[in-house]
């Protein structure tokens, strides 16, 4: 369908009258990167207004993953968000979850197009997308991610575009764009190596469900990335050598296998060192968010291709890449997160799946989202999909946090993400602990003997020969000892 007439261009007030107190909103954002960024702060105003009338504004708000300071915090702070799904990773939103003032809907990144699709998440009234041009047929060209909007786009009854003039046109050259048809009618996805493309550069939209355009000038606001420190260089170090090992055992190929590498700072760590390690043959990588280590390494010619669903780096690495598009647009493809992190493609690939930790029980079950299995951090992300489906699945977290009041080893994980089953390897600065092919008891003294810091060791060794005997020892009456102590004492060992 071709739209006659242009798109109205409308300002953000003007367009966040279009949307009501108690409406399902999807925002364009995966990471700060492509993020709607002046309507949701239009509407976070409008809140205000509202609520000092007395009148009720809250939203339901949908992303790809998480969205930064235009959207989660300005909302939060407006206390205009009533439902969010299905990550986050604000401060301010993040206390309103855990006063119980937000319903927060923890889900894995690859579910949310099906879930929505399905109607599992309600009706969406509107979508908010950040795109660089969007044409009178409907082709919406996105930004600096892709994430969930093209099925936004697709099931919204509403659309508002945010033309954002800052980016750079040339970003599609990367976007490789497919919406997955409903199960059952879906053929293999034929991506056989990270850069195979399967798609369009474009979105699609129905012109007739498009109430206008927003056109501003922002950056995104992706912050810089701090120097990895000491913490994050040890850990980097036994993952390079457990790595480099394993090539020289022949149980990974001599060209190493696609890498996933999580958010963070410690993440963006091992990809430096990575990236500098002489017997790191070069890589490719399978991964979700593509961040500021990967351009240097990726320039100096060692990262060979990277596919994403973001690309989640500073403004000035940015246009670092979009000053050389000719040598990036070849070797970076970005793609809807149904694709990015669906499970079948990276157990076909085989890719070597790097995730933080919060903490890690004995057994080697992992806690990325709950403190104390109560108070959420940020989510579960896609770090279940990369973690379940690995070829080699890690998790990494500095042993000790808090100045040592809290150790990340801990005889059962209040709440865990990822499972005894799934994770095979564990890193901290002390150490890595490769659990494959040991059993519990082997698994305990292994975690406890590599990773665990010298100052809880003695505990949980204790807790070990003092536990029931089973397949798995444990004693129920104590295995949350350390976290009552952090709660009551306000450290693990008082
Ligand atoms: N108990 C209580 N607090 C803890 C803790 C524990 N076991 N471990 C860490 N903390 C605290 C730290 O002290 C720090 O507090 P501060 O902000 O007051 O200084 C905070 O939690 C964050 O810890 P840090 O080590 O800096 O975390 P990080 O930035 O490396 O992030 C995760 C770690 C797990 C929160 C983060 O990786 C995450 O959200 N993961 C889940 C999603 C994911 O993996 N996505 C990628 C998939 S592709």
């Amino acid at each position: 369908m071709i739209r006659k007439d242009s798109y109205p261009v409308l300002t953000a007030e003007e367009a966040v009258s279009f949307i009501q107190h108690g409406s399902t909103v999807a925002f364009s954002g995966f990471s700060p990167a492509g993020a709607a960024k002046v309507v949701p702060v239009a509407l976070a105003n409008r809140a205000k207004q509202e609520h000092t009338k007395n009148r009720p504004f809250k939203l339901r708000i949908l992303t790809g993953a998480s969205s930064g300071q235009s959207i989660d915090d300005e909302l939060a702070r407006a206390d205009a968000v009533s439902w969010r799904a299905p990550y986050q990773g604000e401060s301010s939103l993040r206390q309103k979850i855990n006063r119980e003032e937000v319903e927060y809907v923890d889900i894995h990144l690859s579910h949310v197009p099906q879930m929505l699709a399905y109607g599992f998440l309600g009706n969406l009234d509107i979508a908010v997308v950040e795109a660089t041009e969007i044409t009178r047929d409907g082709r919406v060209y996105l930004t600096s991610s892709i994430g969930a909007s093209p099925t936004f786009l697709q099931y919204a009854d509403k659309v508002i575009i945010e033309i954002n003039k800052r980016h750079s046109p040339r970003l599609r050259e990367m976007a490789d764009i497919v919406v997955m048809p409903p199960p059952p009618h879906r053929d293999p996805i034929a991506i056989h190596e990270p850069l195979t493309r399967i798609g369009w550069p474009y979105a699609v939209v129905n012109p007739e469900k498009v109430l206008g355009i927003v056109v501003n000038d922002e950056p995104d606001h992706v912050g810089e990335m701090p120097p990895s420190d000491g913490v994050s260089h040890l850990i980097a170090g036994h993952v390079v050598k457990f790595l480099s090992d394993e090539i020289r055992a022949g149980r990974l190929p001599k060209n190493l296998l696609p890498l996933q590498a999580g958010v963070g700072s410690v993440a963006n760590g091992v990809m430096a060192a990575l990236g500098e390690h002489p017997d790191i043959p070069p890589f490719s990588m399978y991964s979700e968010v593509f961040q500021d280590a990967m351009v240097d390494i990726m320039a100096s010619g060692k990262l060979i291709g990277a596919s994403a669903c973001s690309l989640t780096v500073s403004w000035a690495k940015l246009q670092e890449i979009v000053g050389n598009m000719d040598f990036f647009a070849s070797r970076i493809v970005l793609r809807p997160q149904e694709i990015s992190n669906h499970p079948g493609i990276i157990r076909r690939l085989g890719v070597i799946a790097m995730n933080t930790a919060l903490e890690a029980d004995i057994y080697g079950n992992v806690n990325s989202t709950h403190l104390y299995g109560m108070d959420v951090m940020n989510g579960i992300g896609g770090s279940g999909e990369f973690t379940r489906n690995g070829y080699l699945s890690m998790m990494m977290t500095p042993s000790i946090a808090k100045g040592g009041k809290i150790s990340a080893i801990v005889p059962m994980c209040p709440h865990i993400d990822h499972n005894e089953h799934s994770v095979q390897v564990i890193v901290t600065e002390q150490g890595l602990a490769d659990l494959r092919g040991l059993g519990p008891k082997q698994r305990a003294k292994a975690i406890i003997d590599n990773c665990a810091h010298p100052q809880y060791r003695d505990y949980l060794n204790r807790y070990v020969q003092e536990s029931r005997p089973g397949h798995i020892r444990h004693d129920l009456t104590r295995c949350y000892e350390l976290h009552r102590n952090l709660m009551n004492h306000g450290a693990m060992l008082p």
